[in-house]
């Protein structure tokens, strides 16, 4: 056997491995429909087979006309809310809204004043790490990958908790909670200790507000001098909300769900969250849209471009010859949602209010021509519209909000954390069944 010169070498024997396991995993494509198997749980139409039920959320993509389902405008309901009515009031009455909706998801109504004021102050009183843990932590080893930081984080917290096997409803909020308000510290640390240790930028681990909301606690955390302004903070605010849950078939909720089906402890849950959660298909779609608009920047010869040379962008993108060669235009595209995602359609609207507040129009008009002309050539390429998703805008938010590319993904948690524990007591609750699907 060769001497292997570095831990990641895939030496010719691994080669010559992996040509055998090819070998291996060919399976008869004739027997999927001979066992009626439904391929990646979807049916023969790709629609998303039923496996559970739930009350926290509901994804509509479709509306009856004359008894027949077609496809409309996608609506979100988070508890029979819909979630752009609740940002829209939130943003009119110019206050923060992740709180309010974190206990709407978890507790199935809308706090009372008093119940938001005793809820707000708990997830503060939570926003507190074990004493000496970024020192001895996050501060080893700073992963370059901010999602496989805060998995480790989050793993390592079992060591800290004298109660992590307990499954038992009021230790898991307990844990829930604790998790909720520690995410973004777990996120922006590992995020400053990296920066830090390998771009030799300047360290700063700011202490957690003892008040105030989560979006200004982590604008807080993150910028050198803690400052921002109040749209800021409110824009940040709103993002949070979009990404909170999504129903119980999104991959990283039924990740979540399954591994906790088997009674372990919430950390490991929550961390298989993450790891689905980081995929290109899926969450981190963000950072790769912030990538690939770069790449058309590039290959277009900047934000003045004309249509056509945004048309031919988009067209290598598709056939494999521009940016990661997946054939993916990220940011489009949904399970669920085929004429419009109502999230993209808020964060459309929050991108322009910044975008004009700090003079980023010209960036924000060639992402929306990009976004047309995409949308036009999938269509013609794939003989159907796909829909700009909650992926194609988030990122060019989190720009503006000077937020770091490697923090998109992790700033997905920070939100969808709530969503993922909220299903998973839900689960505990009325199924309590270990899932497996017959394979
Ligand atoms: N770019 C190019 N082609 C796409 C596409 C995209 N963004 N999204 C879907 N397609 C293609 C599929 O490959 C498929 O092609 P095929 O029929 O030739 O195999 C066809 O369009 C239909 O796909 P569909 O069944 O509607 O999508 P899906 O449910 O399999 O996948 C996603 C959904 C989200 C995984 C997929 O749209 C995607 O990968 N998007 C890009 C990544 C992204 O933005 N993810 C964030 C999701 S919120």
């Amino acid at each position: 056997m060769e001497e292997h010169n570095s831990y990641s070498d895939v030496t010719p024997e691994i080669v010559r491995l992996a040509e055998l396991s090819k070998e291996a995993g060919v399976i008869d494509t004739e027997l999927y429909t001979k066992y009626d198997v439904k391929r990646g749980l979807r049916d023969l139409n790709r629609k998303g087979v039923l496996a559970g039920l739930t009350n926290i959320s509901d994804v509509r993509a479709t509306k009856m006309v004359d008894g027949k389902s077609v496809p409309c405008d996608g609506h979100l309901f988070y508890r029979g809310y819909e979630v752009n009515d609740l940002v829209e009031g939130f943003h009119k009455d110019h206050r923060f809204g992740f709180e309010e909706v974190t206990y709407l998801l978890l507790f199935n109504k809308l706090p009372t004043r008093e119940e938001l004021a005793e809820f707000e102050k708990l997830l503060i009183y939570y926003r507190s790490l074990p004493t000496s843990f970024v020192r001895d932590i996050i501060m080893k080893a700073p992963s370059k990958d901010m999602m496989n930081t805060l998995a480790r984080s989050i793993l390592t917290l079992y060591s800290y908790d004298d109660r992590a096997d307990d499954v038992s409803l009021p230790n898991v909020l307990r844990q829930c909670l604790q998790l909720i308000s520690l995410c973004p510290m777990l996120s922006i640390y590992g995020y400053q200790a990296y920066s830090h240790y390998h771009d030799g930028n300047s360290l700063f681990i700011h202490q957690p507000m003892t008040e105030g909301s989560m979006a200004e606690n982590i604008l807080h955390i993150l910028r050198p001098d803690s400052s921002y302004t109040p749209l800021e903070a409110r824009i940040l605010d709103i993002c949070m909300i979009l990404h909170m849950e999504h129903g119980g078939g999104n991959n990283s909720t039924f990740t979540n769900v399954v591994i906790a089906s088997t009674g372990t402890d919430i950390y490991s849950t929550v961390c298989g969250g993450i790891g689905s959660l980081k995929g290109p298909r899926h969450g981190g779609a963000n950072i790769k849209v912030a990538e690939m608009m770069d790449a058309v920047l590039e290959e277009t010869g900047g934000y003045e471009a004309d249509d056509s040379r945004i048309r031919q962008a988009v067209r290598k993108i598709m056939s494999g010859s521009l940016y990661d060669r997946s054939g993916l235009v990220y940011g489009f595209g949904h399970a669920v949602y085929t004429v419009s995602d109502p999230r993209a359609e808020v964060l459309r609207a929050c991108c322009m209010e910044v975008a004009k507040e700090q003079d980023h129009m010209k960036e924000l008009d060639y992402y929306m021509r990009f976004e047309r002309i995409a949308k036009e050539v999938m269509e013609e390429v794939k003989g159907k519209a796909l829909p700009t998703n909650v992926d194609f805008y988030s990122g060019f938010a989190y720009g503006m909000l000077r937020i770091p590319r490697d923090l998109y993904t992790p700033l997905f948690v920070c939100s969808r954390v709530v969503g993922w524990v909220a299903h998973n007591i839900e689960n505990k609750l009325y199924d309590g069944r270990i899932m497996r699907p017959a394979t």
